[in-house]
């Protein structure tokens, strides 16, 4: 029945751990290692049940797959999600440490949602197959967080200057949906380019204090996504692009970090069809990747990343164009491109 679920997608192989002495539950999947090993971050989450973990995993690890191909990395795509059944302890840290050794490389994580790097300094104590590890100034590496951001800020850039004519934010309304490492990093940054800033985060506290510090309006969590606005930019969790969602929409750009958005390939075409623009997650979310491959395989360094991020606003700008030129949604696009990249054309 797993090699039937809509999601599986020919994953190369999906693995299950259940350490009992620590009581670690997770699932580690490897969609594709055509372009090297299957990279993708750890997601530390309460599902409603085991078949949720598992189609997120599943979803999750081929968007790595299209992530890194289309970042231009020599890695393939994986995920891993952690059953958040109990709270966290470095014991079950480790012991996702040792799963991960025990695929000799084949995978390797960093942070995803819930995971911190001191997380990745613990899961380094059994194994070395992990990025996103605390660094000093000027090597690549660490939370990928503000890298993603620094993606999704020139994304957006793209986008806005596509869909609205737009070379600058000043005076451009974004919405944003989650305020965590990459939503809170990415509110400063346009914040500080002039943009006008409607926040929402399920945390309150922490919704009004950086609203407060940049001068923003809050709305609740629940609102967000009505909002009328130049941009709405999801930077919390995935699948919030519905067929409900999208018909409601007062936005002309949806650019954003979260995984996922699409609840499913419908959307992008409902997107396309009310006129918005959609940067598809997993070409403006790469920053994040590009900044952890470069320190887990040793292949740049702080300023090499930048320049690796900074090719996210042409990559885009090229889907943008192409999605227009053929009346295709963006979505479609950009998988057809991430798909012959991965030998799946
Ligand atoms: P995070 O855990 O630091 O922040 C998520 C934030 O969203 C939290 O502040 C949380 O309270 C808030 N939130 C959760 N549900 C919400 C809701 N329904 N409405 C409003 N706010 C809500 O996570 P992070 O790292 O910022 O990631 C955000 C998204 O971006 C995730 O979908 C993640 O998979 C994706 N992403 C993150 C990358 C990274 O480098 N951290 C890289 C690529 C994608």
């Amino acid at each position: 029945m797993f090699f039937d679920l809509p999601d599986f997608d020919a994953h190369e192989a999906v693995h299950f751990v259940d350490d009992r002495a620590s009581g670690l539950r997770a699932i580690i999947a490897m969609h594709s290692t055509h372009l090297g090993p299957a990279a993708g971050g750890c997601r530390w989450w309460r599902y409603a049940d085991d078949g949720a973990a598992l189609t997120d995993a599943l979803r999750l690890s081929r968007g790595m797959s299209y992530k890194n191909a289309m970042a231009g990395l020599p890695m393939g795509g994986g995920k891993a999600v952690v059953l958040r059944d109990a709270a966290k302890s470095d014991a079950m840290l480790e012991a996702f440490g040792r799963a991960i050794e025990g695929l000799g490389g084949r995978y390797v994580t960093a942070e995803d949602v819930g995971m911190t790097d001191r997380d990745m300094t613990v899961i380094a104590k059994a194994t070395r197959h992990v990025s996103g590890l605390p660094v000093s100034g000027g090597a690549a590496g660490g939370n990928p967080g503000p890298s993603t951001a620094e993606g999704v800020f020139v994304g957006m850039r793209a986008a806005i200057a596509h869909k609205l004519g737009r070379s600058a934010f000043t005076g451009v309304h974004v919405a944003i949906q989650g305020l965590g490492s990459v939503g809170g990093a990415l509110a400063a940054k346009l914040a500080a380019a002039g943009a006008t800033l409607t926040l929402a985060d399920i945390d309150t506290d922490r919704a009004r204090d950086l609203a407060a510090q940049l001068g923003a309006t809050v709305v609740a969590d629940a609102d967000i996504m009505d909002v009328e606005a130049d941009v709405f930019s999801p930077n919390a969790l995935g699948a919030i692009l519905t067929a409900e969602s999208v018909a409601a929409l007062r936005v002309a750009v949806v650019a954003g970090a979260a995984n996922n958005q699409l609840a499913t390939p419908q959307d992008g075409a409902r997107l396309a069809a009310r006129g918005i623009l959609y940067a598809p997650d997993y070409v403006i979310n790469a920053g994040g990747i590009i900044n952890v491959a470069a320190e887990y395989l040793g292949s740049g360094d702080a300023a090499s990343v930048a320049t690796a991020i900074a090719a996210i606003e042409g990559r885009l700008a090229d889907i943008f164009a192409e999605a227009e030129a053929t009346g295709t949604p963006t979505d479609a696009v950009a998988d057809a491109m991430a798909r012959r990249l991965i030998g799946r054309g």
